[in-house]
């Protein structure tokens, strides 16, 4: 915080009031991470906007987790050569899980000479020092070091919009899946304090929060590393206790550690939303071996059967990823068969992409790209149909939704199993639970007017 005073001593200098702009990749923890960094930059006397021409200060905050999502980075952070060209003084800072990665910081210390400022997930707390760093000294700055991982509190925050909020509850991740480079670049698992957390979420609901979503890698592995006996549905059931009309979501849930309490839980109280995201990753018990996944495909339908059992009507979303290395096309129809018999709400679809540094990266991986296409394309296929027979089912009941804001069609609003609704209606409504009749559904959404 006293970086930041002196940063705000020197934004009192301008001859304006300097502006910011966060461009978001990647996954809620990414979004919670830039709420934490706008934070920050609101208490260097920073003020906010969109557009980079007019920008300060840019912030880029990066996924690794595929090929695609790092090609998007790079190229937009090589078009800021030119808003820089326009304007020497702004400062471009890079930082997320694509920061943490060695080649990638080494990149763009050799070829993206416009980045001023590069730091890793581990550093994020330090940014204002870092960022001072650079100011005071106009030496470019680039901390990436790897350590054990720590966890700060008491960062600000700036949230965007007031009805959704995410609530980090721990950092990192264990699990080493082959395919995935998270546990490279964000450390290993450490939660926060349970009193903590419950203090924010306090906070929260006093301030008219109403969809509050508790986020980890694998939040199923909660407190394993704190002294005191709490677990995640210790914690969940403690959070659904905290009064007021708001509702408690959480993700990702590795399967291997989805308890029965948990489901329990989830089915005690009104307040914990009746879905659950539960990545499967592949329907082939020789591929979920070789993805280290720890679960087979029996544990896994195990798994949905318990909860369903325990809430009928919970809504179950997934990722999967196609084209593992050396899965056939065999393997990957048990993929298939595995939608089918779940029948997801909704899948988060991926075609494999290779990871530097991680043990899948060497497997040899024989299938064309073309016949990884083809068999993606069957399954977003496969899946549309369900989701549609899934959402059509909805039309005629009615749903007390949240809505939670609006777009060009009008206002938006999520069912407790967090399907989109869309909804004719006034504005002032957005914030408040109201009874939805739906009467029109396709494969992304729900249609409906206020009952
Ligand atoms: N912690 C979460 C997932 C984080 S990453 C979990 O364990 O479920 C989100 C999703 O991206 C993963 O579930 C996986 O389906 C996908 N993914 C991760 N690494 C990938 C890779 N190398 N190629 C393609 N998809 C990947
Ligand atoms: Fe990646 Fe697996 Fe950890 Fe999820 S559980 S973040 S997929 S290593
Ligand atoms: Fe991407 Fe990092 Fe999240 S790699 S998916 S932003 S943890």
């Amino acid at each position: 915080m006293d970086y930041c005073m002196k940063i705000h001593a020197m934004n009192a200098q301008m001859d304006h009031t300097p502006l910011a702009m966060v461009d978001t990749y990647g996954c809620q923890q990414n979004e919670a991470d830039s709420e934490r960094l706008r934070g920050y930059l609101s208490e260097m006397g920073y003020g906010f906007t969109d557009d980079e021409h007019k920008a300060d200060l840019v912030l880029v905050n990066t996924c690794a987790i595929r090929e695609h999502a790092e090609q998007r980075v790079l190229g937009n952070v090589g078009a800021l050569t030119h808003t820089k060209r326009a304007n020497p003084n702004q400062i471009i800072c890079l930082c997320g899980c694509m920061a943490q990665e060695e080649h990638v910081a080494k990149k763009v210390r050799e070829s993206y000479r416009q980045v001023d400022l590069l730091f890793g997930p581990h550093a994020l707390w330090r940014f204002p020092e870092l960022l001072w760093r650079f100011r005071a000294t106009g030496k470019r700055v680039f901390e990436h070091t790897d350590e054990a991982g720590s966890i700060a509190e008491g960062i600000p925050v700036v949230r965007q919009g007031g009805v959704k909020a995410w609530v980090s509850i721990m950092y990192g991740c264990n699990n080493f899946c082959t395919y995935c480079i998270v546990p490279y670049v964000r450390g290993r698992e450490r939660s926060r304090r349970p009193q903590v957390i419950l203090e924010e979420i306090r906070g929260l609901v006093a301030e008219g929060y109403k969809d509050i979503t508790l986020l980890g890698q694998n939040v199923n592995s909660y407190g394993k590393d704190l002294d005191g006996p709490m677990d995640f549905a210790d914690l969940l059931k403690e959070a659904a206790g905290i009064p007021g009309d708001f509702l408690l979501r959480f993700m990702t849930s590795h399967p291997k550690d989805a308890s029965q309490k948990l489901f329990e839980t989830m089915a005690s109280s009104e307040k914990i939303a009746p879905c659950f995201h539960l990545p499967f990753q592949a329907g082939s018990d020789r591929i979920l071996k070789a993805m280290n996944r720890v679960y087979d495909r029996a544990g896994y339908l195990d798994k949905v059967r318990r909860l369903r059992e325990q809430i009928p009507d919970v809504v179950i979303t997934s990722d999967v990823i196609v084209g593992f290395p050396g899965e056939t096309t065999e393997e990957f129809e048990e993929t298939l068969s595995l939608i089918e018999e779940v029948r997801f709400d909704a899948l988060f679809t991926f075609i494999y992409s290779p990871r530097v540094g991680t043990p899948a990266a060497s497997m040899p991986d024989p299938m064309s790209r073309e016949e990884k296409l083809r068999n993606f394309q069957r399954l977003v296929d496969r899946q549309d149909q369900i989701s549609e027979e899934k959402h059509a089912a909805y039309i005629g009941k009615t749903v007390r939704c949240l809505v939670d804001g609006k777009d060009e069609k009008g206002l938006t609003a999520r069912t407790p199993g967090n399907r989109l609704v869309r909804l004719t209606g006034e504005e002032s409504l957005i914030g408040s639970f109201v009874d939805v009749a739906i009467t029109g559904a396709n494969k992304w959404s729900l249609f409906g007017e206020l009952a």
